[in-house]
């Protein structure tokens, strides 16, 4: 997820390219640029770090421009640095594009253009591009944009402009968003409306498969085969902090509402195309490595730490190879038996948490291999492991993690599969079924967030509550963990999850009238064992809110309330059942009027020990 500004018009254009970058810092803040066109001359610069480092540059600049377009960046591919930094420029310098998404087949594009002589600057998908253009130029951007778009596969919000033609932008859009600010002789491209909102509420949304070309005195529209179209225009009213959040109240119900795209994206390019295998092409384990690893460690915190324990399970069931998960702060102390072979995975959103840092320089010291799951390309941990998948949720603001956990899912199951598949430890029909649900996760994901009505009026209900307990078998525990959890960091109420088989070994004493239970149901082989469970609490009076698959009709006779889900794979469960529980955290939290974004106490990043 990067922001991406382009202007044409009769204001100071640096001022307002880079007064809209300011606005789309949440969508991304490794590093910025702009590129302005002056006297057909384009002049670039760029800047590692925040945007105010590009704006403490620029001081020193004397630029100016008639056209100009910026980005803020997230990285995705190489790390954050000037020369990653967008924009991009062509050998001659003649074109600028700024680009936010994932080119899929860039590395195939990149040796095809080093072989017809271009020379590369960066180690972004993005600079493939605007040597595309330059490639394929014919004298007219436009109908060059429309080849170009021939020739990328992936994600992309475009935004070009050319030193000959100080008339116009072009802007392009396939999976990643893009819209059009529409004002008297200027006119606007951004990834998202804050960015635009100063200079005017017109908007047009470019839609998947659109592009534009952006003049001073007008835009017209176009499909990506170059095709006019008409599009309505949108009278904005949000005001511009709302704006900032996609007109979600807060950051983390925006958060909550974007895993189908993060998944989605995540997704991006590591299934092949006919769903018969994972690629990791990133991966430089080694064959040799992938057969002789006898053991696998995953350490990681909170949130990570859940997503680690899913991932043990899934491992174990697909690869048979015995897993451990421990907290970051644990395995730093205790001495983990282990071999050369083993492989010690963290997983960490912001790739800075001290103690996961910790033990992955520990582990590095005693020469094991160590793997990252990460969602910060250029982080710490990124450039220590030495393996990386970057999970793909663009930047989490919410100090409570949703679909940085929900991506870390992802990455899991991508790699259990791929070793699965590497060392044949499951049947190839098992592989592909796996791979067709995998490939459906984001639908799934948005028919949960339908059930938001339904948990709203819940958490509602259940705010004034002082202890709340999670209880579920096997993979449905692990979730109980990640649900109580998020309760806890923003709603403050006291909140325990439980193995359900383990509640009348002691817990059960703490359930008595009218305390709330959620109870999840998912696991097909558990069903009867967690349903006696579940009796076994409301015999108690608990009232019980129950999460089963659609068809588990059953659970309704013991339950208060039930959350039906969409039928999903039984190893896939936790990305369905979470959705409602970060939900049911998130109303609970708002109801008790708490600050949601920055519950107290904590932080985004917890970079001390
Ligand atoms: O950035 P990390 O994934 O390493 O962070 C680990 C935890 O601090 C984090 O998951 C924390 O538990 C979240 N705030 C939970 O929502």
């Amino acid at each position: 997820m990067c922001g991406i500004v382009g202007y044409i018009g009769h204001r100071d254009t640096r001022d307002v390219v880079v007064s809209g970058l300011a606005k789309l810092e949440y969508r991304g803040y490794d590093s910025a640029g702009i590129a302005l066109l002056s006297k057909n001359q384009i002049e670039v610069v760029k800047s590692v770090g925040r945007l105010a480092n590009l704006e403490q540059k620029l001081m020193t600049e004397d630029i100016d421009g008639e056209i100009g377009i910026g980005h803020t960046r997230w990285a995705t591919h190489g790390r954050p640095s000037d020369d990653n930094a967008h924009p991009h420029q062509d050998c001659s310098g003649r074109f600028a594009l700024v680009h936010n998404g994932i080119v899929e087949n860039y590395l195939s594009l990149r040796e095809e253009l080093i072989e017809k002589g271009h020379q590369f600057k960066s180690e972004t998908d993005t600079e493939v591009v605007v040597h595309l253009v330059e490639e394929l130029y014919n004298g007219d951007l436009f109908s060059t944009m429309v080849q170009v778009g021939k020739h990328i596969h992936g994600a992309y919000a475009l935004v070009v402009m050319a030193k000959d033609n100080p008339e116009e932008i072009i802007a392009m859009r396939k999976a990643s968003p893009l819209i059009v600010g529409l004002g008297e002789g200027e006119n606007f491209v951004a990834s998202d409306i804050p960015a635009i909102l100063e200079y005017t509420r017109r908007v047009l949304i470019l839609d998947d498969g659109e592009m534009a070309v952006v003049r001073r005195e007008g835009v017209d529209s176009f499909t990506l085969d170059g095709n006019p179209i008409t599009k309505d225009v949108l009278e904005v009213h949000w005001d511009a902090v709302a704006a900032e959040r996609g007109g979600y109240e807060h950051f983390m119900l925006k958060e909550i509402h974007e895993q189908p795209k993060a998944i989605r994206d995540t997704l991006r390019g590591r299934l092949e195309t006919d769903l018969k295998r994972v690629a990791l092409p990133e991966l430089q384990l080694g064959a040799q490595f992938v057969q002789e690893m006898d053991r696998i460690h995953i350490v990681a915190c909170g949130t990570s730490w859940h997503a680690g324990l899913v991932g043990k399970a899934v491992l174990e069931q697909l690869v048979r190879i015995p897993v451990e998960v421990d907290v970051a702060s644990e395995y730093r102390y205790r001495n983990p038996v282990d071999t050369e072979n083993t492989l010690v995975i963290v997983i960490s959103q912001s790739g800075e948490t001290a103690d996961t840092l910790a033990a992955l320089r520990d582990a590095k010291a005693r020469g094991r291999k160590v793997m990252a799951i990460t969602n910060v390309v250029g982080s710490s941990v990124d450039r220590e492991a030495d393996d990386v998948i970057i999970t793909q949720a663009g930047p989490e603001i919410a100090v409570a993690s949703t679909k940085a956990y929900t991506t870390q899912l992802v990455s899991l199951y991508l790699l259990a599969i791929y070793f699965a598949q590497e060392r044949d430890t499951v049947q190839q029909s098992v592989v592909q079924d796996l791979l067709q649900e995998l490939d459906a996760l984001p639908q799934v994901a948005e028919q949960v967030l339908d059930s938001a009505p339904q948990i709203e009026a819940f958490a509602k209900q259940y705010s004034d509550a002082h202890d709340t307990f999670f209880i579920g078998r096997g993979l449905d525990f692990s979730v109980a963990l990640e649900g109580a959890l998020k309760l806890k960091e923003i709603s403050y109420i006291h909140a325990e999850a439980y193995a359900a088989g383990e509640l009348k070994h002691g817990t059960l004493a703490l359930i008595t009238k009218g305390v709330p239970v959620i109870g999840i149901a998912t696991q097909p082989h558990l069903y009867e064992k967690t349903l006696s469970n579940i009796q076994e609490v409301k015999a108690r009076d608990a009232f019980i809110l129950g999460l089963t698959w659609v068809g588990n009709e059953d659970l309704q006779k013991t339950a208060d309330e039930v959350i039906y889900l969409p039928k999903i794979h039984t190893l896939l469960a936790p990305i369905a059942t979470v959705i409602p529980l970060q939900l049911l955290a998130y109303y609970a939290a708002v109801a008790r009027d708490n600050d949601v974004d920055k519950p107290r106490n904590l932080a985004k990043s917890v970079t001390v020990e």
